[in-house]
């Protein structure tokens, strides 16, 4: 199975973008919970400049690999962006972390292999994050490079991955794709010229302007994204933490997000609004989530005017087929939150 992020919204990204429509004047659109960074890509082919936010790094890093432009990643010193991707996918493999935490060569340390990976894919894995490491350090290549780099590990790792979809489990039978050889592939760089910004932390912590576009995409659901992508948070990081369970889970706990209890939620939601400075808010949820549509809209109406939009009857993704089938169809809204008339009235 390909690698499909829980949320993602490519598959309705069009209808979003019209939402969202052309920048006016000098103002940004701050993604706050950009994951994969599918909305923030297409507003960014707009015209936007973007702001990408999230508690995980490896959302941050897929999102703004994204956006990474050719004059942004020349890679002089290593003889430009295919050299340096063909010098990593030469490089032998290393039994370095991830071979020994989420190969079978697992089996030594804790007495069943977690199949994540093949051990020959986990010690290249391990080897080419290494050298990206190393590379930076000795300065031959520069932060946006790296980024790029480390973005296109990732979705080589997504293509290696033993999983059905998220890292919250590997599979015991080994899938094909497992056993292919993992390598990183060039990618068609984005042709924009927009600014682009990120941070990594809290929503209700970021910094937003009361002329940007704020763009509110939270977890719908009880699946929290720091334990479901685990591992691309590791290979992002570069770091060794101390994994348990079967699924050798790093600490997530810290990044659990609020937006995934059923009682926290609203909440969430109402300080989110009331922290932000942002006229122009934009929501996308679903009608299978926490809080029902009604109850959110009913909410957010106390803050300005509100317009609900049903973008779309969609399979969103879920992670198995018991799951597909409880609800075969989900509708995707945006509802925007206009609350200018309020606050010119404060
Ligand atoms: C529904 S996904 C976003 C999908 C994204 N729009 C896309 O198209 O790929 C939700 C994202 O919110 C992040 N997240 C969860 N709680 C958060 C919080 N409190 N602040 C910031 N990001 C959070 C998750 O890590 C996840 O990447």
């Amino acid at each position: 199975m390909t690698f499909r992020y829980i949320g993602s919204k490519a598959r309705v990204v069009e209808a979003i973008a019209r939402q969202i429509g052309a920048p006016r004047g000098s103002c940004r659109f701050v993604d706050l919970f950009c994951g994969t960074g599918a909305v923030a890509q297409a507003a960014a082919r707009m015209g936007w400049d973007v702001h990408l936010n999230d508690t995980l790094h490896s959302a941050v890093t897929m999102a703004a690999g994204r956006l990474i432009t050719p004059s942004s990643a020349r890679f002089d010193r290593l003889g430009g962006y295919r050299s340096a991707i063909e010098t990593l996918n030469a490089l032998p493999a290393i039994a370095g972390f991830l071979h020994r935490e989420y190969s079978p060569a697992s089996v030594d340390r804790i007495g069943f292999e977690r199949r994540y990976f093949t051990e020959q894919n986990a010690g290249r894995i391990d080897a080419i994050r290494a050298e990206i490491r190393a590379w930076r350090a000795l300065d031959r290549i520069d932060e946006s490079e790296e980024l790029l780099l480390i973005a296109d590990l990732l979705s080589a790792v997504n293509r290696a991955a033993n999983i059905a979809g998220t890292y919250g489990c590997f599979l015991s039978k080994w899938q094909a794709q497992a056993h292919e050889p993992m390598a990183l592939r060039a990618r068609a760089l984005f042709d924009g010229e927009g600014a682009v910004t990120t941070s990594v932390g809290e929503a209700r912590d970021c910094q937003v302007g009361p002329d940007d576009l704020a763009y509110i995409d939270p977890p719908y659901t009880k699946r929290q994204y720091a334990a479901y992508y685990h591992i691309l948070e590791t290979v992002t990081l570069g770091d060794t933490p101390v994994v348990e369970g079967v699924s050798g889970l790093r600490p997530w706990r810290s990044k659990a997000s609020d937006f995934c209890y059923r009682n926290r939620a609203l909440g969430a939601f109402t300080e989110l609004v009331e922290r932000l400075d942002a006229r122009r808010l934009l929501f996308s949820y679903s009608d299978d989530a926490h809080i029902e549509i009604e109850i959110l809209t009913k909410a957010l109406r106390s803050y300005g005017a509100v317009i609900p939009v049903q973008i779309q009857d969609i399979g969103r993704y879920r992670p198995n087929r018991a799951a597909s089938r409880a609800a075969a169809s989900v509708s995707e809204y945006l509802i925007q939150l206009d609350r200018k008339q309020m606050k010119a009235a404060a």
